[in-house]
C-alpha cells in the first residue's frame, strides 16, 4: 500500500512539474560509448563516404555554425543542389523522426539516405566499405568496438552514436526553466509568454521546441499559392512517404532550438529574416497578425534557446 501511495505521489509530482511548462530542458544523452562517439565523429567528416571523395556529412552539417550550413540549398557532389533546406544535426536524437517528411524513424536508419542520394554523396555501402577496408586504423577501430567489424550497420551505428552526443545543453532558457531567475532577459521572457499566447506552442513544444509531431504548412491560408514559386515534389512533404492526399504539404514541425543561428528558414529556404519567419508562421499556422514589437520579442525568446556544445562556436 505504501509503495502504491509513493508511486502515486511520485506520478503526481512529475505530472505537476511537467505540466508547469510545455518546454522542458535539454539533457545530454547518458551512457554513450565514448569510443563509438569518437569513431562516429571521424566518419562524420570522412569524405570517402561520397563517390568522388569530395563531400562528407560535415560539408553540409557544419558543427561550428549550427549543425547545418549557411546556404539556402546545400551542395553535394559535382556541385549538385539539394532539393530541400538542410536541417541541423544538433539535438536530432530528440526528434521523433528524421527528415522534413519523417521518412526515417531513427538516426541509424537515416545515415544511408545521404550516402545513396545522388544529389548528396552519390555512393553506396559496397563502395564505402571497399574504401574504408584499405584503412588499417579504421578497420582496427571497428574490430575493437564491434563483434562483426566493419559493416554498413556498424558505420551507421557509430555515426548515430556521435549524433546522439550533439545535444546543446544549458541555454539561457533552460537555465531559467531550472530556476536561475536572472539569466533570461525580460524581452526573452515576454517573447516566451507571446509564443504561448499566440499558440506557437501548440506545435513547437517539448524539449526540442518541435520535432515531436507533423503539421501542414498553411493551416490557415494557402502558403504555396501565395509563395509564387512553382510547387516541387519536396513541397509535398509527408505525402512522398505515405501517398495519402491529406498528407500533402505536411511536414515534421522543426525544432526551434538553434533556429536563430540559421540564415534561411522553412523547408524551401524562402525566408532569410527570423522576425519575418515568425510573422509568416503566425499568419499561415495561426491565422494571426503579429506586429513588429511582438515578432522581435519572440525572436529574442528563440535566441535564448541556443545551448552549448564544445563543437558549436562559443558566442
Ligand atoms: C549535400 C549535403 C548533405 C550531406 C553531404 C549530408 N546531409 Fe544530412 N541532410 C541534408 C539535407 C538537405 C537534409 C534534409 C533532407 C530531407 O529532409 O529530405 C538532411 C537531413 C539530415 C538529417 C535529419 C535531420 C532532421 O531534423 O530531420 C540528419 C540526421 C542528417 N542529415 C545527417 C547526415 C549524415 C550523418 C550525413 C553523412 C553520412 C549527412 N547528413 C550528409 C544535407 C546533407
Ligand atoms: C500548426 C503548427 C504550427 C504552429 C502553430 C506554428 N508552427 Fe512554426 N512551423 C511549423 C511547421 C510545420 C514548420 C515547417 C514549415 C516549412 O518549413 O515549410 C514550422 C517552421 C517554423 C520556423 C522555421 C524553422 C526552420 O527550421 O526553418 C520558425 C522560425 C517557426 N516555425 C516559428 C513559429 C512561431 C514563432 C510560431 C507562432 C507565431 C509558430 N512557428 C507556429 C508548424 C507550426
Amino acid at each position: 500500500m505504501r509503495d502504491i501511495l509513493k508511486l502515486l505521489s511520485c506520478m503526481l509530482f512529475s505530472f505537476s512539474v511537467a505540466a508547469m511548462e510545455p518546454i522542458t530542458p535539454l539533457e545530454a544523452v547518458q551512457d554513450l560509448s565514448l569510443d563509438k562517439v569518437r569513431l562516429g565523429q571521424k566518419l562524420f567528416s570522412d569524405e570517402r563516404l561520397s563517390r568522388d571523395n569530395s563531400v562528407s556529412c560535415l560539408s553540409c552539417h557544419d558543427l561550428s555554425i549550427n549543425g547545418a550550413d549557411e546556404k539556402s540549398l546545400s551542395l553535394g557532389i559535382n556541385g549538385k543542389k539539394a532539393v530541400i533546406k538542410t536541417p541541423t544535426v544538433y539535438n536530432t536524437t530528440y526528434n521523433f523522426a528524421q527528415f522534413w517528411d519523417g521518412r526515417s524513424r531513427t538516426l541509424e536508419n537515416q545515415v544511408s539516405g545521404p550516402i545513396h542520394n545522388p544529389l548528396e554523396m552519390g555512393s553506396h555501402w559496397g563502395e564505402v566499405i571497399r574504401k574504408l577496408q584499405n584503412d588499417a586504423a579504421i578497420v582496427r577501430s571497428f574490430n575493437t568496438l564491434y563483434d562483426d567489424g566493419l559493416t554498413a550497420s556498424n558505420i551507421a551505428d557509430a555515426i548515430a552514436t556521435f549524433e546522439r552526443s550533439l545535444v546543446t545543453v544549458d541555454s539561457d532558457f533552460d537555465r531559467w526553466l531550472k530556476g536561475e531567475e536572472n539569466v533570461l532577459s525580460e524581452e526573452a521572457k515576454q517573447g516566451y509568454a507571446l509564443f504561448k499566447s499566440y499558440g506557437c506552442i501548440s506545435c513547437h513544444q517539448g524539449r526540442n521546441v518541435g520535432g515531436n509531431m507533423y503539421a501542414h504548412m498553411g493551416t490557415f491560408g494557402n502558403y504555396f499559392s501565395d509563395r509564387k514559386l512553382p510547387i516541387t515534389k519536396a513541397d509535398y512533404g509527408r505525402f512522398n512517404v505515405t501517398g495519402i492526399e491529406e498528407d500533402k504539404y505536411l511536414f515534421k514541425v522543426p525544432s526551434l532550438r538553434l533556429v536563430s543561428l540559421q540564415k534561411y528558414f522553412f523547408h524551401d529556404a524562402s525566408e532569410s529574416n527570423l522576425e519575418s519567419a515568425v510573422k509568416i508562421m503566425a499568419y499561415y499556422q495561426l491565422g494571426r497578425d503579429v506586429n513588429d514589437t511582438d515578432a522581435k520579442l519572440i525572436a529574442k525568446f528563440l535566441q535564448s534557446l541556443v545551448g552549448r556544445h564544445t563543437l558549436l562556436e562559443q558566442r
